[in-house]
């Protein structure tokens, strides 16, 4: 065992299974594909891949609604294909993350079956949350769903069960110890199989709180919750601190009890990494404290503007608060819930951020697709497959855009993803973005991401420290410019829509488009670039 674990510094790679590859010509990715691939993952230089649910599910929400979590769904194939990929995945040395869901099961999962079937008051029942209906048969608050529409829905004998997502979807009562053995059962279950890790869905709400009681501005509270809803910062903060159903501290236990579980599988390392979208954002490091997860998801540069003081702020608070856990910082620039940040900053500035992002301390999300510089998917209402699209009549287009399968090659949509027909048109335009055009162009973004994937591990790895060196915040103000130094290298980037003159330091060993210019002891950084440069 290194004295680093392994996931402390590791590039971790999202893999959506429904949009990598598909490997039967059913028009959707699967586990074949993915382990047919895995040796192009290698190449990239990450440490380890995430896989977003390919368990037993109806697909009402892209997999996170799921019916059996210790089974795999036909469409992405079996058991035996799991344990090929894991085993391909470990010869590579790649390792293996898989997400969890336990907010919430499918309403197709045999104990919702079970539930509706056993009625009201049964032990059945009190495994999800069934409240009678108000005397004049509302339901029992006015919470409002994550995905649009009330968060509650009838059954015929006349109670509500919650779901914060979809209707498909009801959340599961974790005050009930069958719930938590079940879950137990699913983690050892994927770790006997060999799994290094888990991405825990939602892992904030699994507790709720004043389940009887209304919310004062539900709409405002459902408003504040949407990152595509511009907010006065100061409301949407005080709204969210007051959510009834997410971050109650009941949820640190569960989590200490599942710390136990990893640990006790001595030398391999187990890691977990939650999603937890809390505020304020000292909260999230209660998720990493020692006995708890490795890992928190930090969301703020999805949603980041390309700007040196916003940056500047995100970035050292983020490495400030976990820092007083002792933990790292993780960040990602796209996932399959956000808009790809192609799409978002430009095409430029997200080869610039992504090569600012990965010299930084801590881990790195890479989701599939990003280091091809993939913009969102341009789709027609009509092949939109979001439950956020159809619970809200088209009002939240939802994240089909950024779940657009990858191309891979070839001249013609669908760019060799499948034989078939792809679940989501990919656009025609793509023909430039495939990995057989941009593995043979050198300036590609894929071949960005494979130098400086390369280039942190010489350079950076077990560096834990950085430190600012220029930012308009600091002492030493200039707009538009951000550097830091780490370890031997200095990464400086030019967030201008114009060139801009630094001190030459060093040898450059990176750079994120564009070329430099050497002025005397001056370079020429380029508009919107990052370097680094080795001193
Ligand atoms: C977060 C997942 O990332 C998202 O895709 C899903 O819709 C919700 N959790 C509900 O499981």
């Amino acid at each position: 065992m290194t004295s680093t674990p392994w996931w402390k510094e590791a590039v971790i790679y999202q893999i959506y299974p429904r949009s990598f590859f598909d490997s039967n010509g059913d028009g959707e990715g699967d586990l074949p594909g993915i382990t047919s691939h895995l040796d192009y993952v290698q190449k990239l230089g990450v440490d380890a891949i995430w896989l977003s649910p390919f368990y037993t599910s109806p697909n009402k929400d892209g997999g996170y609604d799921v019916a059996n979590p210790r089974d795999v769904d036909p469409r992405f194939g079996n058991l035996s294909d799991f344990e090929t990929l894991i085993d391909r995945a470990h010869e590579l040395s790649l390792r293996v993350v898989v997400d969890i869901v336990p907010n919430h099961f499918s309403d197709r999962h045999a104990w919702f079956q079970a539930a509706l079937a056993a009625g009201p008051g049964s032990p059945e029942r009190n495994r999800f949350h069934f409240y009678d209906a108000n005397p004049d048969g509302t339901p029992p608050n006015n919470w409002i769903s994550l995905f649009g529409g009330p968060s509650w829905t009838q059954v015929e004998d006349g109670q509500y069960y919650l779901h914060l997502f979809d209707s498909s979807q009801p959340d599961l009562n974790w005050e009930n110890n069958e719930v938590r053995d079940d879950f137990e059962k699913t983690l050892r279950f994927w770790l006997d199989l060999g799994v290094d890790g888990f991405r825990v869905d939602v892992a904030h709400g699994l507790v709720k709180e004043n389940i009887r009681e209304n919310h004062p501005d539900p709409q405002g509270l459902s408003d504040a919750l949407r990152l595509d809803v511009d907010m006065d910062i100061e409301k949407r903060n005080a709204l969210l601190m007051s959510v009834p159903f997410f971050d109650r501290q009941g949820v640190h236990e569960i989590y200490r009890s599942w710390r136990k579980i990893f640990d006790s599988y001595i030398g391999r390392e187990i890691m977990a990494v939650a999603e937890a979208w809390v505020h304020p954002p000292i909260n999230a490091t209660l998720y990493v404290r020692p006995d708890e997860l490795h890992q928190v998801f930090n969301f703020d540069l999805l949603t980041a503007p390309f700007d040196e003081d916003f940056l500047f702020d995100v970035i050292s608070r983020s490495i400030a608060l976990t820092a007083t856990v002792k933990a790292l910082p993780t960040w990602a620039l796209s996932n399959h819930d956000s808009p790809r940040v192609a799409s978002r900053i430009g095409d430029a500035q997200s080869r610039a951020l992504a090569v600012f992002v990965l010299a930084l301390p801590g881990s790195a999300y890479v989701f599939a697709g990003q280091e091809l510089g993939l913009p969102d998917g341009k789709l027609r209402d009509a092949d939109r497959q979001d439950p956020a699209f159809l619970r809200t009549n088209g009002e939240v287009k939802g994240r089909d855009g950024a779940r657009v399968p990858l191309p891979w090659s070839g001249e013609q949509s669908p760019f060799g993803f499948t034989t078939g027909t792809p679940w989501l048109p990919i656009d025609p335009l793509w023909k430039s973005l495939t990995v057989e055009v941009e593995d043979l162009d050198p300036q590609s973004t894929l071949n960005l991401y494979r130098q400086a994937l390369t280039l942190r591990k010489i350079h950076l790895t077990g560096v834990e420290q950085m430190q600012w060196l220029q930012s308009s915040n600091s002492e030493v103000k200039s707009a538009n410019l951000l550097i830091f130094q780490r370890g031997p290298l200095q990464i400086t980037m030019n967030l201008a829509e114009h060139a801009q003159e630094i001190e030459a330091k060093g040898q450059v060993i990176l750079i994120s488009s564009g070329s430099l210019e050497v002025h005397g002891e001056k370079w020429l950084l380029p508009p919107y670039s990052c370097i680094w440069s080795l001193n």
